[in-house]
Parts: structure tokens; sequence; C-alpha cells
């Protein structure tokens, strides 16, 4: 999981490359490199950690280039494991994985080739180079044949200086034209500039971009037309404005992106098409991961509850190796913000190949994910810079709560109705600033735990996630009335426990969990509509949010918990928007 960018023409390359690799720093962060051509000499400048480490290289003189940004799987964090990769003439940037690198690695080995780095990346540069032989776009191809994995390279030569040829498998890259030149990148916002022209390119597609001309072509190099990409430009241009960081203010857009993802489910016709699509299945399947499979359980207990209507919940990454069974008729929905998750876009060929019908929740519009599926809807999110999800996740439940409102009203069923959610929203945020008072309690802790039954407990799993994730401390998210088989051992005194509370038919039966922890000592703390629960012995502090249907409460409960994980996560000394050893889109199996 890591970011590409690319540049030739009339600018000088290296400023083109960093500030893109500033925008791809959300695909990973462990280290950077830019190689530069004057079409003479190429200079490789590689450091390990962010963008900014390469900031001197800004002045180095080529108008050809490539730039990566790296999120590590094959081999350490290492100068040497950084890109660009070089063998020979050959020199690039990868994203991807190369599955068969060993065997193809031996196979260079007994040639007698050596290896500079521990990547696999590395692999792909020895192969173009053997298979070189005056055609920079032909060595690509054949060498790209013997790949199995996913890539998204661009591609130097020593030899054709003017030339930078790109290649796409199942990770996503970008080309185009651009102000004075033209680029190639993982993402949009990367080369996103006013008059900018792009395309994407799809998998098994090849670009070659020499002069003011982009060659899109396919293996059998017959060129492939494409229409250009549409993008907004404001939404890739992102600043913090008086924010400190990204995640922050993300909180902040919450009721903003509901309203959004309200008015987009009202003009758009999709939306009756999903409906439609839904109504006629017998069997359905929800696949996402992390937070996104959150929003999956939430999805899942509302359409159960409120609809009757079965669904199945998985975990993207396990899917394919529990032989799912999927039957005539069956819907496979899959929710992910970025739309590059490896493991969802694993599980969506693998039901698309046992004849599901797929559709998508996404929020990247021209993603991997909206391609493959037959039906999508999009959050409206807007762009998500914060590793940590917080609005998409709320963005995600509006559509799912849209389609479970749109579900029962068809099915004859009443609904409990999402009228006022924006302006509770911003109500719970305004309560969650409260969680602040917690911070002292968590931030030295050396373990908390989030309990709730039912949708409390969707509520409580995302918090865990989000606490772990950015403040680095061991988390466990919990269904209250489980806590007693095993987990209450690990209770000591003052272990924080949150409770989320916000159905009041279950609502005694999670304050029995609430005492079984807090007789052991733990500080407890509550996350709730119910003023009365607020004021019992056993809590030492709670948020009170306004009211909401039970069964679509997450969208409202998850709030304090962000803000605890945020608070939590800068208290530590952490920044919350780049949490260690994670990156935004996790394009690796
Ligand atoms: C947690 C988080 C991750 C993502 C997961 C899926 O804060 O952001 O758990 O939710 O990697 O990503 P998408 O939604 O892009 O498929």
């Amino acid at each position: 999981m890591c970011g590409i960018v690319g540049y030739l023409g009339k600018r000088q390359a290296a400023p083109v490359l960093i500030d893109g690799l500033y925008q791809l720093e959300y695909r990973g962060y462990d280290s950077v490199g830019i190689a530069v051509s004057d079409g003479k000499k190429l200079k490789i400048i590689k450091k390990i950690g962010r963008v900014k480490e390469i900031e001197t290289a800004r002045d180095e003189i080529g108008r050809v280039g490539i730039g990566h940004t790296r999120w590590a799987t094959h081999g350490d964090v290492t100068v040497e494991n950084a890109h660009p990769h070089t063998c020979r003439n050959i020199t690039l940037v990868h994203n991807g994985i190369v599955e068969n690198a060993a065997k193809l690695k031996s196979e260079c080995e007994k040639r007698g080739e050596r290896f500079a780095s521990d990547t696999d990346s590395e692999v792909i540069a020895h192969l173009i180079a053997a298979e070189y032989q005056g055609d920079l776009l032909d060595a690509v191809i054949r060498a790209c044949n013997q790949i199995v994995g996913s890539y998204a390279i661009a591609v130097l030569c020593e030899d054709e200086p003017a030339r930078l040829v790109c290649a796409r498998m199942r990770s996503p890259l970008i080309v185009g034209r651009a102000k004075d030149g033209l680029v190639v990148a993982s993402d949009i916002p990367a080369v996103a500039e006013e008059g900018a022209v792009l395309y994407s390119l799809k998998d098994g597609e090849f670009a070659v971009l020499e002069g003011e001309k982009i060659v899109i072509c396919n293996a059998s190099r017959a060129e492939v037309r494409k229409e250009p990409m549409e993008f907004d430009l404001e939404e890739g241009r992102v600043d913090l404005g008086p924010y400190r960081h990204f995640m922050r203010k993300e909180i902040d857009q919450i009721p903003i992106v509901l309203r959004q993802s309200r008015e987009e489910i009202e003009r758009n016709f999709c939306f009756s098409d999903f409906c439609k699509v839904l109504c006629q299945t017998e069997y359905i399947q929800i696949v996402a991961c992390g937070t996104a499979y959150h929003s999956g359980l939430c999805f899942q207990a509302a359409l159960e509850r409120v609809c009757r209507i079965p669904a199945e919940v998985f975990i993207a990454s396990e899917y394919r190796y529990m032989d799912p069974i999927v039957r005539r008729g069956t819907l496979l929905i899959a929710i992910s913000q970025s739309g590059e998750t490896a493991d969802t876009l694993a599980a969506v060929r693998l039901a698309k190949r046992k004849g599901a019908h797929v559709a998508a929740i996404v929020n990247v519009k021209y993603s991997s994910l909206a391609r493959l599926a037959d039906t999508v809807l999009f959050t409206q999110a807007g762009r998500e810079v914060a590793v940590a999800a917080t609005k998409s996740f709320n963005a995600q439940l509006m559509v799912v709560y849209s389609i479970v409102a749109a579900m029962a009203s068809i099915r004859g069923k009443k609904s409990p109705s999402l009228r006022g959610i924006e302006g509770k929203a911003l109500r719970a945020i305004a309560a969650g600033e409260g969680v602040r008072s917690w911070v002292p309690y968590f931030a030295g802790a050396k373990s908390s735990y989030f309990i709730g039954r039912g949708e409390d407990m969707c509520a409580a799993l995302e918090g865990s996630l989000k606490l772990k994730e950015i403040s680095y401390l061991p988390s466990e998210g919990y269904a209250a009335g489980e806590l007693k088989h095993g987990t209450l051992a690990l209770i000591e005194p003052y272990t924080p426990v949150v409770a989320v509370l916000m159905r009041r038919d279950i609502a005694e039966k999670t304050m029995n969990a609430v005492h079984e922890a807090y007789s052991r000592g733990a500080s407890v703390f509550l996350v709730t509509c119910f003023e009365e629960y607020c004021g019992r012995k056993e809590i030492t502090a709670s948020v009170l949010l306004p009211k909401c249907p039970p069964v679509f409460s997450p969208i409202l409960s998850v709030i304090p918990l962000q803000l605890l994980a945020y608070y939590t996560s800068v208290a530590r000394g952490n920044n919350p928007d780049k949490p260690r050893n994670l990156a935004k889109s996790v394009t690796v199996e």
C-alpha cells in the first residue's frame, strides 16, 4: 500500500513529485523517494520517514521523474527498501504485491543478478531490465506477463530518457495531462490542478507518456480510447483551516456529511434501483474490513430488526477462505471508504465469479470497487485525510439506514425515522467534547474495554478500534453480556470501561455488566441518551446524547467515542492523523 507519482514535462520534476507525494501520504509513510532525470543522468534520493524528509531534493534538476511513498510489506523500513528501485538502465516505483516474487527472484539470482533490497518491487526492475531490447514498453509488457499479484508501476529507462511507461493490475493508477506536462499517480489529488485531463487505467492496461502525448494500450499494444475522469478540484484540495489535525476537523464535518449523503439518496435514482435489487434478493451477504465492517454489522442489525430481512456479515479477508455459500439470487454488498481495499475487492471478485449480484457502498468515485460492482451507491463523505475513519463511518450509516427505512416502507413495515439526525449529530459533537475529562483515565491505562448490547455493541466495537489504532492502547470491544464469560478477569482497579447504552429495553441488562465491572474496581464511563443512568453510583462520568431511534443510534453514539480516541491520542503525544504502521488505503492482502 504505497503511493506513486510521475511527471514528464516542461517544469522541474522534483517539486511536482514532492507536492504530489504529500497528497499520497495517506497511502503510507514509512519511507519516501524520488528519481529525477535531466536527460543525461538519473539521480535517486531516498529517505526513511515522511515526505518532508526529502524536501531538500526540491532543487534537483530534471524534467522527468518518479516518486514513491512506502508502507512496508516486503522488507523492513530501510533506505535500501525504499523506492525507486533500479536494475541497470531501469528505475521504477511500484504499488502492490508481487505474489510470485520469491520464485522470480531466485530465477534472477540463478542468472547471477544481485539484489540491493528485500522488496518484491525490485524484482520487477530486474524482470524489465532482463527483457529490455531497446523498447521500454515491450519490456514492461513482457515483464508484467510474468508477475502474479498486483501492481501499479511507473518506469524510467536511462536509454529512453524522454519516456515514462506505466502499467496497472489491481492497484489504482491514473495518467493525464496537467499544466505543462504529463502525469501519473495512484490518486487524483496528487496531480489534480485547474485544466488537468485525467484518465483512469484499467487492469491490464499500459500507458506511455512521451513529449506531449499519452498513449494507453493493452498487452497487445492495441490503443485504448478513454473518457476523461470527472473530478472536483475543491474536494481534492484539503486544508486544516483552524484545526490541529484532520481527524478533529473530519469529526466536525459529520453533520454536513450526513446532510450531503441524505440529499444524494433523495435525488439519486440508483438508490431506488438498489432497494429494488434488495427486494428481489433471497440471500444477502455483506463484506467489509475494519470500520466499514462495523458499518456492515450496524446494517445487518437494522435490516433484521426493522425489515425482518436476514443478512450475513463477513470480514472481507476471511470471506474467500471460508468457501462461502453463494446461492442463486445472492446479493453481496461491499462497504468501503476507499474502494481500494484489497481484501474487499478479492471477496467481491470471488462472489462475482460464483454468480452473485454485487452492490457497493463506497466513498471514492473512481475506485476499483465502484467499477467492479453491478450497482453502486456513493457515500458523500468527501475526502477523508486522517487514517482513522470517522465521518466516512457516519456517512456509511446514513446510507445503510436510509436503505433500511426505504426497504421497510416497500415491505409495508413501520420504520423509525432519521429526521433531524444532522442536528442531533451536531449536538452529539458538542456533548462529546465532555470526553476530554475522561482522557486522564485512558491515557495512562494498561488496557480499556468498550461494551454494549445489540446496536450498542456495534458502536462499542468501533469505539475500541478507534482508540487502539491512534492511541496505541490495548482495547477490546465486547458484547456486554459476554464480559462475565472471560474478559472480566482482566478488570483491575481503575481499568477504564466505556458502556454504550442507547436501547431502553436492554438498558438494565447492560447496567448489570456495568455493575460487574464496577464491583471489580473499573472506572466506568457511559455514553447514553437516558439521563437517569448518568447519576448511577457505578458511573464515573457520562456523555448525554440526544434521543434517537435505538436501531439507528450508532450514528450518534460513535461520535463521543471518536472524540475520546482523538483526545487520548493527542494526550499521549501521537499524531492522530498518521498512526504508526497503518495506512489509509489498504491495497495489499
Ligand atoms: C479504521 C480504518 C480501517 C478501514 C479499513 C477499511 O479507522 O480506517 O479499519 O475502515 O481499512 O477501509 P475501506 O473502508 O477503505 O475499505
